[in-house]
């Protein structure tokens, strides 16, 4: 297979693990690379030895022949890149949070649709290991039909060193956080019919809230509990693990922290240690993170040779957006919120 060409834009904090995970990847390469801010252009072009550099997206967008484009700038940017991209005709993979508003969000997935174009959002969460063997223990039907379940993420981690930007946003734990959980209850449980949600702000010295705690009553009749935190203070710090408990009619399903897996079920308990692995250019406690990054741009790779939609398509996308959506007008309401209503 010809190596696809793609272009990064961005070139921040956490582009340099999608640039790594672009390495590991045979079958696509970066050509080009772009960032307004020359600091970080050189930085990661020296890193990575690309020598195609551009402060303007336009510029490059003109000059470069390409597959598809990486986009890893923060929010406000997304929906004007991916619309330059859809205008190119060029398949596009959009950093989470997708947009800033979900009509926003809409109108990305209609241009992507209108183009031809496929899109994909960087929403890696489900694609780390432990949680796609929660996912695989569901799909053996061991436990029977799943009717509760809890995704937790919990911690008191700084976030706000590498990501200084995290602190000043009226939006915080629910848009930056909060919207992978969501996602993983999603992909583990289904599609939601309604949310409440209450949320608080612990840590004074932040602009938004750093602890959420949603209800949700999936289409299935399964129902689930999301709850986040950055106000956490335990005795080991478990950051960036996501802790799921489901329960079935045929049984249990515990993924305790330090990735000990328990599935008690039609045959039995079973008790493993499914951390993930320590990638060569992965470091410790980020490194699920890390994985599920190549993980997901593998799964592009594939989607583009194939032709398949990918599993968190923009499309797909929107459903978890939703969420996010509804857990802050919920919030802010006491009141429950039906995502259809928000979909329409
Ligand atoms: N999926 C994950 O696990 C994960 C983890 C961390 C961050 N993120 C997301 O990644 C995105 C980037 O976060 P970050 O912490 O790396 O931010 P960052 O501020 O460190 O990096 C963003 C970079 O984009 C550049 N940029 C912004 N607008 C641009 C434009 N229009 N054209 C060219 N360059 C532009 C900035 O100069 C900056 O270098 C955010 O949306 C964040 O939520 C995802």
């Amino acid at each position: 297979m010809v190596s696809l060409r793609g272009a990064l834009i961005g070139c921040g904090f956490f582009a340099v693990n999608q640039m790594h995970a672009w390495r590991d990847i045979e079958d696509a390469s970066i050509v080009a690379i772009c960032d307004r801010d020359p600091e970080r252009l050189r930085i990661v072009g020296d890193q990575f030895g690309i020598s195609k550099r551009y402060t303007d997206t336009a510029e490059m967008f003109a000059s470069e022949t390409l597959d598809f484009v990486d986009i890893a700038t923060t929010v406000s940017s997304h929906r004007p890149l991916v619309e330059m991209a859809a205008a190119h005709r060029i398949p596009v993979i959009c950093q989470k949070p997708f947009a800033p508003t979900l009509a926003d969000a809409k109108a990305m997935v209609v241009a992507c649709a209108k183009a031809g174009v496929p899109l994909m959002v960087h929403e890696n969460f489900r694609w780390q290991s432990p949680i796609q063997a929660v996912r695989a223990v569901l799909d053996s039907g061991e436990i029977g039909t799943p009717f509760f379940g809890r995704i937790s993420f919990r911690s008191a981690y700084d976030v706000f060193s590498g990501q200084p930007y995290l602190a000043t946003g009226k939006r915080f734990i629910i848009e930056d956080l909060g919207i992978h959980i969501l996602d993983i209850a999603r992909f583990l449980l289904g599609d939601v019919a309604t949310l409440t949600a209450r949320t608080a702000r612990i840590n004074p010295a932040i602009a938004g809230e750093d602890v959420a705690t949603m209800l949700m009553d999936h289409g299935s009749g399964a129902t689930s509990v999301v709850d986040c935190s950055y106000a956490t203070r335990l005795a080991v710090e478990p950051f960036p693990e996501t802790l799921i408990e489901i329960d079935g009619s045929d049984g249990t399903i515990r993924l305790a922290q330090g990735y000990q897996l328990t599935v008690t079920g039609k045959s039995g308990t079973t008790v493993k240690d499914i951390s993930p692995p320590l990638l060569p250019w992965a470091s410790r406690p980020w490194h699920n993170i890390q994985e599920s990054v190549l993980a997901i741009q593998r799964h592009w790779v594939d989607c583009l040779a194939s032709g398949k939609e990918p599993a968190t398509s923009g499309a797909d996308n929107l459903k978890t957006f939703a969420l996010v959506e509804a857990a802050y007008s919920g919030a802010a309401s006491r009141e429950p919120v039906r995502i259809d209503d928000l979909l329409k």
